[in-house]
């Protein structure tokens, strides 16, 4: 299916009631359809909660998300649901994967939920994606830690979804393994109709971007378009020196 933008206006969340704890403060920001944006700042800025909150995992306090031509902070939590299955794929960082399934089986979870049969072919080819396709039949307690955030990844890839949100998804792999994954998320950003988000700390995973946004404490403060690694990390050290100052 393909995307339309995705954007979020005048986001603000706060997990206590509290206002001085706003994690996300008035966040406004656009994601145009079929590109792909990294999201960076330091650990704590809400880089995981403005992901959340734009793939429908989380209803924020104020402020729209536009996905797919609607408000889906507006929807009920059953149509969330739905439009997830449909529509939305995420790589958490901690894989999310059914422990009593196989490589293989957790890849065609999604479609299976969305009412579709799975080709095994289809499903091989997914694994074989990101080096995997040997492991096909293993559980995730028989697989590393980056062999479990592969299945993730192939899982998300094979799922015909148009948006893609991803939290780290390159967190436990090796650099052969990254730059595999990158490629392939590379592949099907060029190929096919997909908006992508994908947060991370390293300038390397988010050169692959199109774009960059920087987070730090609950706001959007920088961008760079068609980022090379070296104007990403003299950015984030920057940021960093903001942070202490
Ligand atoms: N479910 C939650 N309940 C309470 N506080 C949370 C929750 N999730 C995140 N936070 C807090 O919100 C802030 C931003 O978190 P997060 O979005 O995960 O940051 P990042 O992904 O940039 O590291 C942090 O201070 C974190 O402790
Ligand atoms: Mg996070």
């Amino acid at each position: 299916m393909e995307s339309q933008d995705l954007i979020l206006e005048n986001l603000s969340h706060s997990f206590s009631k509290d206002a001085q704890t706003c994690v996300l403060n008035d966040v406004t920001v656009k994601f145009p359809a079929n590109t792909w944006t990294a999201v960076m700042g330091p650990s704590g800025s809400g880089k995981s909660t403005l992901l959340n909150c734009s793939a429908g995992l989380l209803v924020p306090d104020h402020g729209s998300v536009m996905l797919n031509g609607q408000d889906i902070t507006k929807i009920s939590r059953a149509d969330r649901v739905k439009l997830r299955r449909k529509s939305i794929s995420v790589i958490f960082q901690d894989f999310n994967l059914v422990p009593s399934l196989t490589a293989l089986e957790n890849v065609g979870l999604p479609l299976l939920f969305d009412g579709q049969t799975p080709d095994r072919s289809k499903m091989l080819q997914a694994l074989d994606s990101v080096g995997i396709q040997n492991l096909a039949d293993r559980r995730p307690t028989q697989l590393s830690g980056g062999e479990q955030q592969r299945v993730a990844i192939a899982r998300a890839l094979l799922a015909d979804a148009a948006y893609i949100f991803a939290d780290e998804p390159t967190g436990s792999l090796d650099s052969r393994s990254t730059t595999r994954v990158l490629e392939q998320m590379r592949n099907i950003s060029e190929n096919s109709q997909k908006t992508i988000v994908m947060v991370t700390h390293d300038s390397y995973v988010a050169a692959f971007a199109h774009r960059v946004i920087f987070v730090l404490d609950g706001e959007i403060v920088d961008e760079i378009y068609a980022p090379t690694a070296e104007q990403i990390s003299e950015k984030m050290n920057h940021l960093r020196r903001t942070e202490v100052a």
